[in-house]
């Protein structure tokens, strides 16, 4: 029966975790997920998520099903933060939310919704993007093609090419955008460059989705947000994915959101419905767990304010492990290719590094970055930096 299954090749950043947990070298530095660790090395529990946590544990009680699009509460919750509470979309009504496993959950209800009510549309992502954008959408049945973005003689962004690739594409065409801290090169559009291609969206009628899965690592949570907000200002049609692995460091909880705008609300309420509907013929219903404690801190003032520092203080420490890096490399590296590791954004730096000399690190030095050479900064502290810059200075040298 099953003899005709190929073996599966592997994910290119979970299967590379998976065996950076197996390696039994003390001295191994895990650069490879987008994860933040703490300056011990740890994946923190937020201090807002433990008393938030602590309360819902205090009240035991049934276990019911969740709604299909997810809790109530949790959903108007994450609406606002990814809006703006008073975003005028959101209080007509014209947004449908659905919560979602994650970011990649997100993405993928979104896919399965647009290839039913858009079959004809081909989607387009960065050249590069996050490797699994790629098999979400080609999984949901689409042709994924890119558009031009990441400059490697520059380390920063190809605009007026990703522009006029994204002007010459066919109406509804579906375009993946990163809304901040792009993934992988940590290289993000300015307000201006936004304005701008959310002109040419609206204009040649495209579809944008946007992934947002770094809120609050870039510029913090509401300018990081700017493009997702424009675009419902503008009142153009559009997919958006978040997610509260990263911000909210709840990874395994699979806490995010799928929001569509629509043009009105009464097509908002039919899109909730058919959003509905294929989470129901999905996995049914999304878990409890995960959301409460999201929807309680966010609509906890004390607890809000204190995730929001604690955030802040995560981008503050990622900050400073860039320029730790950047000074450890300086007397090895020089020019843009120095430059990029200070001025790339979030938890990535594209760090150049070619596919020989990501396996030399790993082989020889226990350093773990993706095969494309995208480098977690966020898995950075004072101990392992060290060992970082030096296994990078002996691949280059020879
Ligand atoms: C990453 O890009 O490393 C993270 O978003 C984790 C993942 O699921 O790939």
């Amino acid at each position: 029966m099953f003899e005709h299954i190929d073996a599966y090749p592997g994910d290119p950043i979970l299967t590379l975790n998976e065996n950076f947990q197996k390696d039994p070298r003390q001295k191994k530095v895990n650069l490879s997920i987008g994860i933040y660790f703490d300056d011990e090395g740890r994946l923190p529990v937020m201090q807002a998520v433990r008393t938030a946590e602590a309360a819902i544990l205090e009240e035991p009680g049934p276990k019911p099903y969740l709604p299909m699009a997810g809790f109530a509460q949790y959903r108007d919750a994450v609406q606002a933060l990814v809006f703006g509470a008073q975003c005028p979309s959101r209080t007509a009504g014209r947004i449908a939310t659905v919560q979602t496993l994650g970011g990649s959950g997100a993405l993928r209800v979104g896919a399965d919704f647009i290839k039913r009510y858009f079959p004809a549309s081909e989607v387009w992502v960065s050249d590069p993007t996050w490797e699994n954008h790629r098999f979400i959408f080609e999984r949901a049945g689409f042709t994924v093609k890119t558009y031009p973005y990441y400059d490697e003689a520059t380390g920063g962004l190809k605009f007026d090419a990703m522009l006029s690739a994204i002007d010459a594409l066919p109406p509804k065409s579906i375009v993946l955008l990163h809304a901040c801290c792009h993934n992988p090169t940590g290289v993000d559009l300015d307000r201006a460059q936004w304005e701008q291609l959310i002109g040419v969206l609206q204009k040649r009628d495209l579809l944008p989705f946007v992934d947002m899965a770094y809120q609050g690592f870039g510029a913090g949570l509401d300018d990081d947000a700017f493009a997702v907000r424009e675009i419902a200002r503008r009142g153009l049609p559009a997919l958006i994915a978040n997610s509260f692995s990263k911000n909210f460091s709840l990874y395994g909880e699979r806490c995010g959101g799928l929001h569509v705008v629509c043009e009105d609300a009464a097509a908002a309420d039919r899109v909730l419905g058919q959003l509905t509907g294929s989470v129901r013929s999905n996995y049914s219903n999304p878990p409890t767990h995960g959301a409460k404690i999201v929807a309680r801190v966010l609509t906890t003032p004390d607890l809000k304010q204190s995730w929001e520092k604690e955030l802040a203080a995560m981008c503050e420490r990622i900050a400073r492990m860039r320029v730790a890096i950047h000074d450890g490399l300086r007397a090895y590296v020089s020019g843009e290719a120095l430059s990029r590791y200070i001025r790339q954004r979030g938890m990535f730096t594209y760090t150049g590094l070619s596919a020989d000399q990501v396996e030399r690190l790993r082989e020889e030095f226990g350093v773990y970055v993706l095969r494309s050479g995208r480098m977690c900064v966020a898995g950075l502290n004072d101990k392992n930096v060290g060992i970082v810059v030096d296994a990078i200075a002996k691949v280059l040298a020879h």
